[in-house]
């Protein structure tokens, strides 16, 4: 877990907010749900999935129930939609922490956090398009161009159900051609071995039967269509037959955004797809559902790697130097502040020089000087930090319409 500092932090507020900005464009609202829940509702994420089995953060609270920090929360808004029945369909989004007992390394974290998208009550395939094309325009909007869109359908649940035996079939066929941990997977989960990134394995993951061919005519329609509209929008995108993703409750459309600078093991920059059933499984209407999810500790990486969205400390308008005790400072940033320009000041009621040091340390765009002989005749000195400007005098009275005119010459 990360303490997230400024510059830093500034950084992942205007994430937050350049996401919502995208997503409301698009009719989304947000959706605050809790950090906690009945550890039930996780467990229906699919209780093969190593993030119920091993990476739980579940206890036992005061009132004896059985509870867990969110390891992500589509689940959480599924069971939101049960317990509330707003009225189809809901578009929603969200952004916070998440916790899952993984091993931590760069881009991997037991506390991390996401911003995503959940509709529920839509089948249509155009959905899908828009979902998929909006976590492609907020990639755009940071700047990031080394990233991948990747596709892929799991089929209607009969069909993936027919593929995964075949798989199960495929892989218990090939005894030790397959590395020990991933025999342990098939136990539990033939498609997860598809994921597979031991070199070992890859022989035999190559020879593995493909889901296309299990496609009922409707889920080949609706992949078919998903693929049209994604081109009809000229959206460049990548189908991975291989690609299943580690959460069990997908069914048809299932994607990926994928960087070109973290490790393999931590390239997916966030995912999503539909979860036809997940409502259902939380004790709601049979209601279909698509949307994804965007991990912000590791797209913030991948654009330190690209060199794009930086973190920057928001610059001040004026630093105040007053040397008359301090007063005076407080009355003009409160000024300052309120019409709308950004000001900071020293205290203590540190010398001069010292004060001027910390104007030039803040990165202020002027230095507003107040001694006895301004306070006297009611004007101050201001002095250009961040050019090459004179210092000048100015009545008080003119400060705020000098500064707000230099803010707009710069
Ligand atoms: P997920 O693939 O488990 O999907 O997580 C989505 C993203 O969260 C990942 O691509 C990654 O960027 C980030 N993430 C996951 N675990 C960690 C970690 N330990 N450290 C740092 N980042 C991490 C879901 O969570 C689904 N709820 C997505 C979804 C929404 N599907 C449908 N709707």
């Amino acid at each position: 877990m990360r303490d997230i500092l400024p510059p830093e932090s500034g950084r992942w507020r205007r994430f937050t907010s350049v996401f919502a900005e995208v997503v409301e464009a698009a009719g989304y609202q947000q959706v605050i749900s809790p950090l906690l829940e009945d550890l039930g509702v996780f467990v229906r994420i699919g209780d093969a999935t190593d993030v119920v089995t091993k990476e739980m953060y579940d206890f036992v609270d005061k009132g004896e129930r059985h509870v867990a920090l969110r390891p992500e929360m589509t689940a959480s808004v599924c069971r939101a939609y049960a317990q509330h029945r707003p009225t189809p369909p809901w578009k929603v989004f969200y952004s916070g922490p998440n916790f899952r007992y993984e091993k931590p390394q760069r881009g991997r974290y037991r506390q991390f956090d996401q911003v995503g998208i959940e509709v529920l009550g839509v089948d249509d395939p155009h959905l899908d398009v828009e979902v998929i094309a909006l976590a492609w325009e907020f990639y755009r909007r940071l700047g990031l161009r080394r990233v991948v869109l990747v596709v892929n359908s799991l089929g209607e649940p009969d069909d993936r159900a027919r593929y995964v035996e075949a798989l199960r079939r495929h892989f218990e066929a090939a005894g030790d051609g397959l590395g020990a941990q991933s025999r342990e997977t098939l136990q539990k989960n033939p498609l997860r071995v598809l994921d597979s990134k031991r070199p070992a394995d890859q022989d035999v993951i190559a020879g593995a039967p493909a889901i296309a061919d299990f496609y009922s005519d409707e889920a080949a329609e609706h992949f078919a269509t998903v693929r049209a509209g994604l081109d009809r929008l000229g959206i460049e995108y990548v189908v991975e037959p291989k690609l299943v993703r580690g959460l069990d409750y997908y069914r048809r459309t299932i994607f990926e955004i994928q960087g070109g600078t973290l490790d393999s093991a931590q390239n997916a920059l966030g995912g999503g797809g539909r979860y036809d059933g997940l409502v259902e499984a939380l004790g709601g209407p049979s209601t279909p559902g698509i949307g994804f999810a965007l991990g912000v500790d590791r797209t913030l990486l991948a654009c330190d790697d690209e060199g794009v969205f930086a973190a920057v400390a928001p610059p001040l308008d004026a630093f105040l130097v007053d040397i008359t005790g301090g007063q005076e400072a407080a009355a003009i940033t409160a000024e300052l502040r309120a019409a709308g320009l950004r000001s900071d000041r020293a205290f203590d009621n540190r010398s001069m020089k010292a004060q001027m040091k910390l104007a030039n340390r803040s990165g202020a765009a002027h230095a507003v000087i107040v001694g006895d002989a301004e306070l006297a005749s009611g004007t101050v000195l201001v002095k250009p930090l961040r050019t090459d400007g004179e210092q000048v005098g100015i009545a008080r009275d003119d400060l705020i319409r000098h500064l707000l005119g230099s803010t707009s010459n710069d």
